[in-house]
């Protein structure tokens, strides 16, 4: 069963409430150029009934054509910004489990969690979601160069995606704050990529700079269109739950491309019908990258980079998040929350992940450690139904895992991090009478 879309009614809108300029969806616009506000795009309501729409997207797993088969656009009528699909790059991405996690649960507060799991996708990370949309919007433009800066995750998608749609990629990462799991990819998938003596948000300004005079196309997630792609990392758990609302859903904040997108999509899943209530989504940052958590917690109008964010969870070790002004539209919209912690959090709720057989990166750790402190504030309750957002696939950053695990790991600034949940190797002589009295004794 095909349903119309209406890309005729797809285009540009600036987010500022007191411009709402508008433009052709073909476009190329990071930002407004009447206000410098953000951008988004924006549609029609899907012309289809809530039900018709829920009856094709089940339809569509048992599809075998790749665009039904990918997590992303199986919820195409949601995102209709393009008029030709036939062009569309997909690797297979979404098609994430909910996992359920008893051992976490416990850990963070709660009767029961389940996780959604990013880690799944091709490249390991979320990025996925929003890449083959960014990709498709390029391809179409007819662009044949895209960039990005990136603490790793965002890189290795790029590169991929790239590389199979037949463009040139370069990438800009911060040198020697980027996980090597990360790098080698974006090197195995063949982009040229840079390492640049700077953090991510100087590299951010320099590569607009750049975007302009050498006629590239930016693929970070101010890019109106990986924003969209985003969107169905929420569409797909929806649907999971055969459109069970959850009370919350918690997930990481770094640049705030994703929370934007969560929200977005949840706001526009409830104008079409196919959701009733929103939940309430939960932002946590890492301690010495919180400006959004501070903004938030402080209420006052002005937010405040933070000048030399830190963290060993990289991924987002970020200090002037671009999308704030639509993170804080999604927290409003949703009544939600931010909240931080710190490394030592992170590292243990970590290795309890780990422990549930699931495993994550350390920055989509950040969501259990938030639901620990925020369970036992009261904030949420033990009963709540939740939805943790894990970003990044456990072999992501096996460096900061080891190092964990032999306590060795140290947070910025030289702390130590106890290996509270530690579990080491042994090694052992090639003698079966040795190993078996050793394994008595444990
Ligand atoms: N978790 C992981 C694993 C990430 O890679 C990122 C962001 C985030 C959470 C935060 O998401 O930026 O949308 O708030 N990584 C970007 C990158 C910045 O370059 O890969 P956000």
């Amino acid at each position: 069963m095909t349903i119309a879309t209406p890309t005729a009614a797809a285009e540009l809108v600036c987010f500022n409430p007191a411009c709402r300029a508008r433009f052709a969806i073909t476009e190329v616009l990071y930002n407004c150029p009447k206000c410098g506000g953000l951008i988004e795009a924006g549609y029609a309501a899907p012309d289809a009934d809530a039900a018709a729409l829920k009856r094709t997207f089940r339809d569509r797993r048992l599809s075998n054509s790749p665009l039904d088969q990918s997590g992303v656009w199986r919820y195409r009528e949601l995102f209709p910004f393009l008029s030709d699909y036939s062009r569309v790059v997909t690797l297979r991405e979404g098609n994430t489990p909910l996992l359920n996690a008893p051992i976490a649960a416990e850990f963070g507060g709660l009767k029961s969690i389940a996780f959604k799991h990013q880690g799944f996708n091709p490249t390991g990370s979320f990025k996925d979601n929003g890449m083959t949309c960014g990709v498709a919007q390029a391809l179409r433009l007819g662009m044949r160069r895209v960039a990005c800066v990136s603490t790793g995750n965002t890189s290795a998608s790029m590169a991929a995606y790239a590389a199979a749609a037949g463009l040139e990629a370069l990438i800009f990462l911060p040198h020697g704050n980027i996980s090597f799991g990360k790098l080698a990819q974006a090197l195995e998938y063949g982009a040229k990529t840079l390492e640049v003596e700077a953090n991510f948000d100087q590299i951010l300004a320099l590569i607009r700079v750049l975007a302009d005079r050498l006629g590239i196309y930016l693929l970070n997630s101010m890019n109106p269109f990986r924003v969209e792609g985003q969107k169905s990392i929420m569409f797909e758990m929806l649907d999971q739950r055969d459109w069970r609302v959850p009370d919350w859903v918690v997930l990481p904040g770094g640049n705030l491309g994703n929370v934007s997108a969560f929200g977005k999509g949840l706001r526009e899943a409830q104008d079409a019908g196919l959701i009733h209530r929103l939940p309430r989504l939960a932002v946590i940052q890492a301690e010495g990258s919180a400006p959004f958590y501070e903004f938030v917690q402080s209420g006052a109008g002005e937010f405040h980079p933070v000048a030399k964010p830190e963290t060993l969870a990289t991924a987002i070790r970020i200090g002037d998040p671009v999308s704030w002004p639509k993170a804080l539209h999604e927290i409003k919209s949703t009544n939600g929350l931010v909240e931080k912690v710190s490394e030592q959090e992170i590292a243990d709720a970590k290795a309890i992940i780990g422990r549930c057989g699931i495993g994550c990166e350390p920055a989509s750790a950040a969501t259990l450690a938030g639901i620990r402190k925020l369970t036992a504030a009261g904030a949420i309750d033990r009963d709540a139904d939740v939805v943790a957002v894990l970003t990044g696939n456990v072999l992501k950053d096996p460096d900061y895992i080891y190092k964990y695990h032999t306590g060795k790991l140290e947070a910025p600034g030289g702390v130590k991090i106890r290996s509270t949940y530690g579990n080491q190797s042994i090694v052992v002589p090639n003698d079966a009478d040795r190993i078996a009295a050793l394994l008595a004794q444990h």
